[in-house]
């Protein structure tokens, strides 16, 4: 500092007088509170109107020998507020920096980590998809904007059947709709495959219900079809008994009801016994399913324009089921709402 002050007085007070003492630049900066207040010093010392910056222009009009000496002292200043504007930008920082944690108390525990979980949905589809690949069953899925044609014409439902009310239905201005059921990825994979088929396609579906504890207007269903060469009744129903059974345990009940569907003859509705602490058992019914009408096959035969789903060649089985009813079965649930609710205190349960 000495020899800075002593260059600087022997020079540059030459032309600008002692307010130029280098050690003012230095206290200024070391004065400095705050980042505004160190710009300032900044500016005023090396700044463009700066008076280092001055005092390096009154160099021009000293005698050549003194040049070199006051051309060095200059140096040494300019290094010098260089490197206290550096160190006191740190100093400033630090502080503030520790400012910024003042008061955050380190012996507080740390807030909770909610951990994630999958939806019951999520897990009941899951399953239920584990099972049937175990058994051959590939996934296949659909739009769920449908045509008219994919969701009832090409599953032999005639123009007059309720599910095409628009009642019952959401339709777009361009006659297409949202699906009622996942079946029409029967037709969109049997326009494509090949014999065998053994496809589940799980995805949503849409119907203008009242919303209830039991109905929502957008579920979840899980279709099932199984095309090849002398596909019996038979294997029907060991598919889905052993598929109910894994999913629901050895010793589920579950019983084939005779009912109608357009794309499959015979028809039935499988129900499946659940016993509830305290109460009665009851029959649930949990999915539809059938042979796969020869009705549906000579129609795809025509538009496929081949014999390979020629109703003399093949057979088949179809199955549709409703996952939020199964979830509902496996964990008790009484209101369908739940499911759509993102109440966590319910979610919670599953993870
Ligand atoms: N699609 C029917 C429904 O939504 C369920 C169904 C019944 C699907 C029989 C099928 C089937 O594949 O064969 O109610």
């Amino acid at each position: 500092m000495d020899t800075l002050r002593d260059l600087w007085h022997g020079y540059a007070v030459h032309e600008t007088g002692t307010r130029n003492n280098p050690a003012d630049a230095l206290s200024a900066i070391e004065a400095a509170s705050d980042q505004k207040t160190l710009d300032e010093a900044r500016v005023a010392f090396l700044g463009k109107k700066g008076r280092l910056t001055a005092a390096s222009a009154a160099m021009k009009d000293l005698p050549n020998e003194e040049k070199p000496a006051y051309g060095q002292a200059l140096n040494v200043a300019r290094s010098a507020v260089t490197t206290a504007i550096d160190g006191k930008l740190a100093q400033l920082q630090e502080q503030a920096d520790q400012k910024s944690v003042e008061g955050i108390d380190l012996t507080l525990p740390p807030r909770e980590l909610l951990e994630g979980g999958l939806h019951p949905l999520t897990l009941i589809k899951d399953r239920a998809i584990q099972i049937l690949r175990r058994m051959g069953f590939a996934l296949a899925d659909g739009p769920e904007i449908e045509t008219e044609y994919h969701c009832f014409d090409a599953l032999n439902t005639p123009d007059d059947h309720p599910a095409r009310n628009e009642k019952d239905t959401f339709y777009f201005d361009s006659g297409k709709l949202l699906r009622t059921h996942t079946s029409s990825v029967q037709i969109r994979t049997m326009e494509k495959a090949t014999p065998p088929v053994r496809i589940i396609a799980p995805g949503s579906a849409y119907r203008r219900d009242e919303i209830d504890a039991t109905h929502l207007s957008v579920f979840n269903q899980l279709e099932g079809l199984f095309v090849a060469e002398d596909v019996k009744l038979g294997d029907l129903k060991g598919t889905l008994e052993y598929f109910l059974r894994a999913l629901f345990g050895d010793k589920t009940e579950v019983r084939f009801r005779p009912h109608f569907f357009p794309f499959t003859e015979p028809s039935f509705e499988i129900d499946v016994k659940l016993h509830v602490k305290g109460q009665a058992p009851k029959w649930i019914e949990v999915a539809g399913c059938g042979m796969v009408d020869p009705a549906v096959f000579t129609s795809l035969t025509a538009s496929r324009g081949d014999d390979l789903f020629d109703p003399e060649r093949v057979t088949g089985f179809a199955f549709g089921m409703g996952l939020d009813r199964l979830a509902m079965i496996q964990w008790g649930i009484k209101d369908i709402r739940q499911l759509i609710d993102n109440d966590t205190r319910f979610l919670k349960q599953f993870s």
